[in-house]
């Protein structure tokens, strides 16, 4: 991150904290990565990862496309002006809306399910998602291509799927595989592509290999990339993938200031920012880089906890802090991807503004809510 200490304090100061503050040239670093090791692939954005509408736009404005999950990404979607080829419809549950309002858009689907072919709009395009069944190395929670995973259609399936699609006069664009998420061991993709290729002859001519993302912080990209173009060449069809957490995760920090101290059980630091702001520690044991932006005399161990009447609402544990005092600043890093995506309102908390730095400027790209935000549906209800 290019963000100096000093940047970081100057944005706390200005729009307070809890606070998610972005960097644009780590953001632009990220694409450049991708596209550096994925050459010709197309990219989708998995959006699901950080919506905000800046930084949609901005990569829009960079030619790449989106993965649509929800009815409200969609709409996200046709709210920048996204159409056509840069939108995928995806999920495994998708309601007639996201049916319709794709097709209205010209989006390529993307099927979970054989009956999914007798709810697709008239001569759409889709891929099938094909899960591999395999033991992924990541957070159960975040493994897709496992055998018990929700997600996809089995490899017998996958050709009778394809085929169904033609027979009912839609274009079979080919195939798609996501295993899961922050996976750094570069041989689960390699283990997925390899069930994928045992499918060759048995599927029709495809235009597609969506390779999915769910690419760990650190892992070989390039390695990964070598290993999807291959397979993408025994269909003979083009690489797409849809990158998530790569793209925005190491643009994004979590800034929190230090309410007070107390020494207990264990050593806690008490925070602004918790589980309501940055979910992912709490829901998958993930760490996050801590960073104090102080410096003092007498050096400790503390567990980072939030201000949640739970008691797991804790950012970190036995992290190594300068003798914390009131009004100190921490930086959460890794925390573009995930973290404002998933804060919540719980508590009637409200969600932290977020701003991006460019050239020198912040720019506020949400501003902070208010409780009257949060209550503003429930007061036009009554
Ligand atoms: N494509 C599909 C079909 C997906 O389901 C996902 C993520 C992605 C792409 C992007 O994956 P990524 O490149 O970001 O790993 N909330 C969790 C992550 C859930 C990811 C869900 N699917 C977390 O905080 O780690």
């Amino acid at each position: 991150m290019s963000l100096t200490s000093e940047h970081l304090h100057a944005a706390a100061q200005q729009y307070g904290t809890p606070l998610y503050v972005y960097d644009a040239t780590e953001l632009d670093a990220a694409l450049a990565r991708i596209r550096a090791a994925f050459g010709t692939a197309r990219v989708y954005y998995a959006m699901k990862a950080n919506p905000n509408l800046t930084l949609l736009r901005r990569l829009h404005a960079q030619g790449v496309g989106f993965e649509c999950v929800s009815p409200g990404e969609l709409a996200r979607a046709q709210h920048i002006g996204a159409a056509g080829e840069r939108i995928i419809v995806n999920g495994p549950a998708k309601t007639p809306g996201e049916y319709a309002l794709g097709a209205r858009l010209g989006a390529t689907f993307i099927l979970d399910r054989e009956d999914e072919v007798a709810l697709l709009p008239p001569s759409s395009r889709a891929l099938v998602r094909v899960n591999p069944a395999l033991n992924i190395s990541t957070h159960d929670h975040l493994a897709t291509g496992a055998a018990h995973s929700k997600f996809g259609v089995t490899l017998e399936q996958a050709p009778r799927v394809l085929a169904a699609l033609r027979a009912a006069g839609h274009t079979a664009l080919g195939l798609h595989v996501h295993i899961g998420s922050a996976i750094r061991d570069a041989r689960d993709f390699t283990a997925a592509f390899g069930r994928l290729t045992e499918l060759r002859g048995q599927t029709g001519p495809l235009g597609v290999l969506d390779a999915g993302g769910g690419w760990g912080l650190g892992a070989d990209l390039h390695g990964i990339a070598r290993e999807a173009h291959a397979t993408a060449a025994t269909f003979g069809a083009q690489l797409w993938v849809e990158p998530g957490r790569y793209l925005v995760a190491q643009a994004g920090t979590l800034l929190t200031r230090v309410i007070g101290t107390k020494r207990t059980g264990r050593n806690f630091t008490l925070v602004d920012a918790g589980m309501t702001e940055l979910l992912r520690p709490m829901l998958y044991g993930a760490q996050h880089p801590v960073t104090p932006l102080w410096h003092r005399e007498g050096t400790g161990t503390w567990d980072l906890a939030g201000p949640a009447c739970e008691s797991g609402d804790l950012l970190a544990r036995d992290v190594t802090l300068p003798a914390p005092q009131a009004g100190d600043l921490l930086a959460i890093g890794e925390a573009g991807a995930y973290g404002a995506a998933m804060s919540s309102n719980y508590l009637t908390r409200a969600r932290p503004a977020e701003v991006l730095h460019e050239n020198g400027t912040w720019t506020v790209i949400r501003r902070r809510e208010t409780p009257q935000d949060i209550w503003q549906a429930e007061d036009a209800a009554g």
